[in-house]
């Protein structure tokens, strides 16, 4: 008897399965990695989302949680499994797991329990997905995607950290909210460390290429009688502000995490700032990883933005570069 798939389908073809092409793994499948997993979903960029977590069933739960939402999708395979071999041939791998910030806690505080989580995970990925590009969220992420470096030997444009990403997302919708400009069209970079060092670069700040700083030559500085320096410091407190709130963050770092897949998936060459190993630049020494402006596209992380910083804004880059570079000497096995 023939089986109702073979009387209702006529073969003109033989189904030969062709591997997905632009496959994304997502390592870590809590409040951050499933906020990056719908955020790709529904901005259509992978044919295939793999993935993967230490918690079996919570990671089996996540991923026919989703399966059911195929209806609504364009991903025709969303697979998961703790076994890397779910990952074979991603294009990009975004890596999440490891462990928060408690409340008040500092993401430097982090910095060993991850550095163990990335020694199982790093390996497995690149052994699965040698050609991918990786993306580290986990924190504290300028020093993890430096390990990540270390532990994977992949070149450096195919290492990249989510880094100020996320920072500079907050300073352009603070200053919209003072503004009442929508956020895209409010340009303006916070590099350095993700954190509690970040640099708010108030030279470039600008609306339509009209300089803020020309119009209040004060503006970041402790002189300004409007107080923008404010915007920086919620900024910086912004994480700690919404865990104290709602005990994680989670939406905005996965909107922002799916636009840089984007850039590599669809080729864009667009600037964001996102963490690369920055020796050599604004006479950083160390091999540390921090954010500038960076291009990117299909080949990962191609170039550097050479923004003319002042004197006052290299030097907090080159002190976040020393703070994280004693943190990181000290790390073993690499
Ligand atoms: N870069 C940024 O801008 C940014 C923003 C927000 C959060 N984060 C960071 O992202 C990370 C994840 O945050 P979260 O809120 O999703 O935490 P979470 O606790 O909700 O999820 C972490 C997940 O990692 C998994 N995990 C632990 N060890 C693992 C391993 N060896 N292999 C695979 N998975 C493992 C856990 O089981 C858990 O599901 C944290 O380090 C957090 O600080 C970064
Ligand atoms: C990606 O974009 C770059 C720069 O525009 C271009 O040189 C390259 O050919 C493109 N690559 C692909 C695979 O389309």
């Amino acid at each position: 008897m023939a089986s109702v798939q073979e009387k209702l389908i006529t073969k003109i073809t033989e189904d030969k399965a062709a591997a997905p092409t632009n496959k994304i793994t997502i390592v870590g499948v809590g409040q951050v990695g499933m906020a990056c997993a719908v955020s790709i979903l529904s901005k259509e960029l992978a044919d295939g989302l793999a993935l993967v977590d230490i918690l079996e069933d919570k990671l089996k739960g996540e991923m026919m949680d989703l399966q059911h939402g195929s209806v609504f999708l364009k991903t025709p395979t969303i697979i998961a499994d703790k076994d890397y071999s779910v990952t074979a041939n991603s294009r990009i791998v975004i890596v999440t797991g490891g462990v928060r910030q408690q409340e008040g806690e500092s993401r430097l505080n982090l910095v060993q329990r991850n550095v163990n989580v990335f020694k199982f995970i790093i390996p497995q990925v690149v052994k699965y997905s040698p050609n991918c590009i990786i993306i580290v969220v986990s924190n504290p992420v300028d020093i993890l995607t430096y390990v990540t470096w270390k532990l994977s030997g992949l070149p450096q444009n195919r290492i990249i950290g989510s880094g100020t990403n996320l920072d500079s997302a907050r300073f352009r919708y603070l200053i919209s909210e003072r503004l009442g400009i929508h956020p895209s069209s409010c340009h303006g970079y916070v590099l350095g460390e993700h954190g509690d060092s970040s640099v708010a670069v108030w030279s470039g700040v600008n609306v339509a290429g009209v300089s803020l700083q020309s119009l209040n030559p004060e503006m970041g500085s402790d002189q300004d009688s409007e107080n923008w320096k404010q915007v920086h410091k919620e900024v910086v407190d912004s994480a700690y502000e919404v865990i104290k709130l709602k005990g994680y963050t989670n939406w905005a770092i996965g909107f922002s995490v799916a636009d840089l897949a984007e850039s590599i998936v669809k080729n864009l060459s667009r600037v964001h700032p996102v963490s690369t190993m920055v020796k050599g630049m604004y006479g950083i020494e160390n091999e540390v990883f921090l954010s500038l402006p960076c291009v990117l596209n299909s080949q990962g992380l191609v170039s550097v933005i050479n923004q003319k910083l002042k004197d006052d804004e290299v030097a907090q880059l080159q002190k976040s570069a020393e703070t994280l570079w004693n943190i990181q000497k000290d790390l073993k096995d690499l």
